[in-house]
């Protein structure tokens, strides 16, 4: 695997989130995404409102709901939206036909909501998130704590290799209450099939493979800001 340079990487980060605000109006309600990427977007809008961008939105995690509202951002009750205008949000693999893995930061539940439920869903990344086949980055699975034993052997299943997620040594818990398994399946030759696969196992809450979910990607390459559409 290619190394990456942290810096070049951040600096292509903030590229690609600047490039994305640009995107936001007056009078949107704006899905806000979760992870270091989706961070420095937040930041940005949280500056744009306080020079007077009116807008309204959604998060897709308690960290994030946290550093909108110390932006004044105002949050909506995201189970309350049918609909929202524009969402900015990370990725922790893309293809060029844009389809995701998310997740990373253990958010997928209200990412894939949110992502659903936007009109233009703005993907954010450095030039490190593309790949030609997903799967080098583990699939998340967020599975209801009661039924993982049963959600691990049907990973395995498909072909899954699974891992409970830890954090600081303890068993990694969702916004949601839940836990995640994050699968290894190899390079996926069919996203789209295993996105079903998972979604079909009693006790799957959801999973990280977003599929034609994803309006563009806006990627920098530390040169030129690509978009994917
Ligand atoms: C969180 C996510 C993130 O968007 C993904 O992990 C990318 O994060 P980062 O921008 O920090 O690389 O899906 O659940």
């Amino acid at each position: 695997m290619a190394t990456i340079d942290k810096t070049q990487q951040d600096a292509e980060k903030l590229a690609a989130a600047l490039a994305a605000v640009k995107h936001v109006k007056d009078g949107d309600v704006v899905g806000l995404g979760t992870g270091s990427t989706a961070t420095l977007a937040i930041q940005e809008l949280g500056k744009m409102v306080r020079a007077g961008l009116k807008i309204t939105a959604a998060a897709s995690s308690i960290r994030t709901e946290v550093l909108a509202k110390s932006f004044g951002i105002e949050i909506l009750d995201l189970g309350s939206l049918s609909v929202i205008d524009i969402s900015i949000d990370g990725a922790d693999e893309f293809t060029e036909s844009l389809d995701l893995i998310k997740g990373g930061g253990g958010a997928l539940f209200r990412e894939k909501i949110i992502a659903t439920l936007s009109k233009n869903a703005i993907i954010v990344t450095d030039a490190s998130k593309k790949v030609k086949k997903l799967g080098a980055f583990t699939v998340p699975v967020e599975v209801i704590p009661l039924a993982y034993q049963y959600v691990f052997d049907q990973v395995a299943k498909l072909g899954g290799k699974g891992i409970l997620r830890q954090a600081d040594h303890k068993t990694f818990i969702t916004d949601n209450g839940n836990y995640i398994i994050d699968a290894d399946f190899g390079l996926i030759d069919d996203p789209a099939k295993l996105n079903i696969s998972l979604n079909q196992i009693n006790g799957v809450l959801t999973n990280g493979l977003f599929i034609g979910l994803t309006s563009k990607v806006i990627m920098s390459d530390g040169t030129d800001i690509v978009i994917f559409e």
